[in-house]
């Protein structure tokens, strides 16, 4: 066990299973009191257990951690209200949220319902936002605390398939860059993991999809080779690092992990310009685009012939 978050408590969102519960585990590992949080929930959100939630937290009591359960969603502002009640009732305070929370409904986005749409936007974003807004007022009080966010490449780059849950998670990249200006100032430290790990969640993804995709020539967001055989554990060191006082300059930032590597992403850089005083035409546009900012344009899913 190390010492690096000796007298933290920190809330894991989703922490019963796949990426969370290596969170979970590894907090507790460096000392931290955790309240792991998770509804049990299927793949696509459907139905409750407590069972994942409780399991972690046995496992952690089992290796000398401290560790309370809490099975309410993200999706509500109770909810995320009764997490962090949890936290202070349990511990008596609040240092570092992380909110790997979540859930997927693919679907072809002319296919895609407003339910579909709604149910991943609600776990992902509005969940984030929940946990972020309820525990932000707890962290301005005491003038510290440390949010890490999950984003995916899905939000990154996108993926044919998930409109909805990239959608949410290029939100929570937005809302993370946006948390680290606004809360920094108040010693508030905000950072985005983008993991690849296999879990329930990636295998969930069927070949079939995965097949179509290749057959259409359609560029998924990554081969699923890249992550099927990574650990979710793999991203917890990371994550966690991020927590300690040693990453206290670290805000602002998203961060792709995967086995053992680290990426920093660069927020959206200009690539190319295309510059005139004054207003375009329509016509100069369409001389200038192709021979300027138009050149070796890559289209990642070109119409079939
Ligand atoms: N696994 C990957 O390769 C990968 C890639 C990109 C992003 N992510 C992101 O990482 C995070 C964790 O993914 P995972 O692969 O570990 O998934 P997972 O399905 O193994 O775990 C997600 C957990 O969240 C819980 N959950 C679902 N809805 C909830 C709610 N409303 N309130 C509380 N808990 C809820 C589930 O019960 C589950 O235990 C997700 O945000 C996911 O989008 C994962």
């Amino acid at each position: 066990m190390g010492e690096r978050l000796r007298d933290k408590v920190a809330i894991v969102t989703g922490g019963g299973r796949g990426i969370g519960r290596g969170l979970a585990l590894l907090l507790a590992g460096e000392g931290a009191r955790v309240v792991v949080n998770d509804v049990g929930a299927a793949v696509d959100g459907s139905g409750v257990s407590a069972t994942p939630a409780d399991e972690v937290v046995q496992e952690i009591v089992a290796l000398g951690g401290a560790a309370v359960a809490n099975h309410n969603s993200v999706t509500t502002t109770r909810g995320a209200e009764s997490i962090i009640a949890t936290a202070l009732n349990s511990f008596g305070r609040l240092d570092i949220v992380m909110t790997p929370a979540g859930i997927l409904r693919d679907r072809m986005i002319f296919n895609m319902t407003e339910e579909e749409w709604d149910a991943v936007i609600a776990v992902h974003l509005r969940g984030t936002f929940n946990m972020v807004s309820q525990a932000s007022r707890v962290f301005k009080g005491q003038g510290s605390g440390c949010f890490v966010t999950f984003t995916s490449t899905t939000g990154l780059v996108g993926n044919s398939g998930q409109a909805n849950y990239g959608a949410a998670k290029a939100g929570i990249v937005g809302l993370t860059r946006t948390m680290a200006l606004e809360l920094g100032p108040l010693g508030i430290r905000s950072n985005c993991v983008c993991p690849s790990a296999g879990t329930r969640m990636t295998q969930s993804v069927p070949n079939k999809a995965v097949q179509i995709r290749e057959q259409q020539g359609i560029k998924g967001a990554m081969d699923a080779s890249d992550y099927v055989n990574a650990s979710p554990d793999d991203i917890a060191p990371f994550a966690v690092w991020l927590a300690t006082d040693a990453a206290k300059n670290v805000s602002g930032q998203v961060f792709y992990v995967r086995g053992g590597l680290v990426s920093l992403m660069n927020p959206e850089d200009t690539a190319k310009v295309l510059h005139k005083e004054g207003r375009w035409e329509v016509d100069e546009i369409a001389t200038a685009f192709p021979h300027t900012i138009g050149l070796e344009l890559f289209n990642p899913a070109p119409a079939r012939e």
